[in-house]
């Protein structure tokens, strides 16, 4: 039987995993990994294995949870990543089973990321201009990832969305160039302020635009804003009767940004994060030796909720134990 959903002091309810099953990356972004992915050598560890996170599928499916969210780093990177998926797909409960990717192998995996059972897909794409990608990411990948891209939505995935993470030197442009795709595409480009990280505050503060300055563009052109739906989490989104895709706007310095959260984290190492800028987290992994032992995750969490902040510090200028978004998966 599915328990009750878990919910916090401010009365916000928590039915979303995001789960990072590998810290490595094979990008190097500017923002996040700018000399790529280095392992921490103290790290002593383990990642989850398969059958730790099959149970924390159970788990949190017990504790009322309906969607997770594979990230990483770069989730493509771990061999057993397709079990993972399927073993999301077979917990009952778990209806949306969301994966995050650079996208770099995705045409040659899409078709058996459906078969495992995967139903939302997240594509980073910073850049539709193939020099500037080239050069926010380190790859010279863009034609693959838009090949990618396609595939996905000739596979019947229920969504497929485009992450961009907004630069204020670019926007305007990439905002065209987006508008462009999405005219005819059932595709969802969502940009992304830019958030502090301990590595990379400076460049941070170099590149920031406030996803207010797009929303007034997009609002004097026609965009409509829609009604957020129960798991859809914090974006703002909005439709335009003359294009077939979408655009969300991410604004974590908004005012009221976490009032809307509904999202758990658990690190490749199965650390239990309440908050992408929490300064601290707690092992779950005592609790995924069987599928009866994670039935305790909802006592474990429902006792940490009690402590979740009501928003994140960054106004603040503080960001908590977040080097960078390859630990803990954005
Ligand atoms: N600010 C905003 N988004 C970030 N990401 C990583 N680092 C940051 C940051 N500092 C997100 C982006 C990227 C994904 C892998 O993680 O969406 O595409
Ligand atoms: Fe880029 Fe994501 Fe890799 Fe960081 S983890 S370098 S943001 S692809």
């Amino acid at each position: 039987m599915l328990g009750a959903m878990l919910t916090d002091p401010y009365a916000r309810k928590f039915s979303y995993l995001r789960l990072s099953i590998t810290e490595m990356c094979n990008f190097s972004c500017r923002y996040c990994l700018p000399e790529g992915y280095r392992p921490k050598l103290s790290e002593s560890e383990p990642e989850l294995d398969l059958y730790e996170i099959e149970n924390l599928f159970h788990g949190v499916a017990a504790a009322g949870f309906q969607k997770v969210r594979i990230t990483g780093g770069e989730p493509t990177l771990r061999a057993d990543l397709f079990e993972i998926i399927s073993a999301a797909s077979e917990t009952p409960g778990i209806g949306i089973r969301a994966l995050s990717t650079n996208g770099w192998n995705l045409k040659s995996i899409a078709a058996r990321l459906r078969t495992a059972g995967l139903t939302h897909l997240n594509v980073s794409v910073d850049s539709l201009d193939r020099e500037r990608f080239k050069s926010l990411s380190g790859r010279d990948s863009l034609p693959l990832v838009l090949a990618g891209i396609e595939e996905a939505l000739s596979l019947g995935f229920a969504g497929v969305k485009v992450n961009a993470v907004l630069h204020k030197e670019t926007a305007v442009q990439e905002l065209d160039r987006f508008l462009e795709l999405i005219k005819t595409r059932p595709l969802s480009v969502r940009f992304i302020e830019l958030m502090r990280t301990g590595e990379r505050g400076e460049y941070r503060d170099r590149h920031f635009l406030s996803a207010g300055e797009l929303k007034l563009q997009l609002l004097q052109n026609g965009w409509m804003p829609l009604a957020r739906g129960e798991t859809s989490g914090p974006a703002m989104e909005f439709s335009h009767p003359e294009f077939v895709g979408r655009i969300g706007l991410i604004a974590p310095h908004a005012e009221g940004f976490c009032e809307s959260c509904n999202r758990l984290r658990v690190t490749s190492r199965g650390r239990l994060k309440l908050c992408l800028f929490g300064e601290k987290d707690q092992s779950l992994r005592d609790l995924l030796r069987s599928k009866e032992d994670a039935l305790g995750i909802s006592d474990r969490m429902g006792e940490l909720l009690r402590a979740k902040p009501v928003s994140h510090f960054l106004k603040e200028g503080r960001v908590g134990a977040a080097r960078n978004f390859s630990v803990m998966g954005g």
